[in-house]
């Protein structure tokens, strides 16, 4: 069978252990061929393409980004974009399509399978908020990386008794904030799940600073909002005007304005860092490369099972196939028993837990 394979959105560790897992299974065990679509949706609007056999995937598992390259294209954006993309696969001949994304990248796979095209999806994201799956590839490497940072931070954030704020990616909900703010021993946690209130930030830092510590660590979701009634600040903080082709605002800067105002509020000299795309570059973890593998085995064996409109997905320890639409149709919250850990061995502060799955 042909198969075309592409990879939309934002980049993610353990793209290419997907790329490969597919190539490789569906070389020895089926007899396929593939087509890789390059930029994502771009390549199948325009038909940019590149050879994808045991030649190309060789030597990939251990790297970053895509060797299939990705982009935020939209082809519903564009003038008889679903259908281009459509010739486009009928002139490759390709029987299928696997699709490796996030809800964008998966949203326009289901508007083709709706249209006809037999589409598999496997869920990518470091942002881990992909309904339908207990884990996207990517999120162990981020959180790692975002580990590493909060430690390296508390040393020098120490020695000069600061309060540091580390800014970390997670637009909709705060995965990598809540699992890097535990594993790093961080003192305050702000996601997009709960709103925050700036007075109550600032009066934490000072209680924990009264009992005799002298720095703090905050680590802030880059979409975490402020809470009604704070200044002129309301809702996340966002680095310019103009959205994406999917409608994002790019967001950025919750760090620099939350460190200001805490250090306004407390007197405590404050900074912040952006590990923005840190998280996303580089080689994935071992369980990411393992993940990434599982998932590139099941959307091969669902594309040779016909289970088309499907996503690849993990539930327990298992990978199931789900239907698209259960992807996408919402984003996944950071489940309430990890908002519990968190606030379990932090100070009380009275946040409204507003949003939990
Ligand atoms: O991949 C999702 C994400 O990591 C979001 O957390 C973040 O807002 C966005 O990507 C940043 O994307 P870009 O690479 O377009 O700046």
């Amino acid at each position: 069978m042909k198969i075309g394979v592409l990879t939309g959105g934002g980049d993610c560790p353990g793209l290419n252990a997907v790329i490969r897992a597919i190539v490789r299974k569906g070389t020895f065990h089926y007899e396929d061929g593939f087509v890789g679509f390059m930029e994502g949706w771009r390549g199948l609007l325009e038909d940019k393409t590149m050879e994808l056999d045991l030649f190309a995937v060789g030597g990939i598992l251990p790297r970053g980004g895509t060797i299939l390259r990705t982009s935020r294209t939209n082809p519903a954006k564009y003038n008889d974009g679903l259908r281009r993309c459509s010739e486009n696969l009928r002139r490759h001949n390709c029987e299928a399509l696997i699709a490796i994304g996030g809800d964008d990248t998966l949203s326009v796979a289901q508007k083709l399978f709706e249209n006809g095209i037999n589409v598999v999806g496997v869920p990518k994201t470091i942002d881990n908020d992909l309904s339908g799956t207990d884990f996207t590839f990517g999120f162990d490497t981020a959180v790692n990386i975002a580990t590493e940072a909060i430690d390296r931070v508390h040393t020098t954030a120490e020695a000069h008794n600061r309060v540091i704020v580390v800014e970390v990616m997670g637009r909709d909900s705060g995965w990598i904030a809540t699992y890097s703010g535990i594993a790093g021993g961080a003192d305050v946690i702000l996601v997009p799940e709960v709103p925050f209130d700036v007075d109550q930030v600032a009066e934490l830092i000072r209680q924990r600073h009264s009992r005799g510590r002298y720095f703090s660590i905050v680590v802030a979701a880059e979409g975490a909002k402020f809470a009604d009634g704070n200044e002129k600040h309301c809702g996340p903080v966002a680095l310019q005007a103009g959205k994406d082709e999917f409608g994002h605002a790019r967001l950025g800067g919750i760090g620099s304005t939350l460190a200001a105002e805490i250090e306004k509020r407390t007197g405590f000299e404050s900074r912040s860092v952006v590990l923005g795309h840190i998280q996303r570059g580089g080689s994935p973890t071992a369980y990411d490369r393992v993940l990434a593998t599982r998932y590139g085995l099941g959307a091969i064996d669902m594309v040779h099972r016909a289970e088309y409109g499907r996503m690849a997905a993990l539930q327990g320890n298992k990978i199931v196939s789900i239907p698209l639409l259960d992807a996408i149709s919402t984003n996944r919250k950071v489940d309430k028993e990890i908002l519990d850990v968190a606030t379990g061995i932090l100070d009380k502060l009275d946040f409204k837990v507003s949003t939990t799955a």
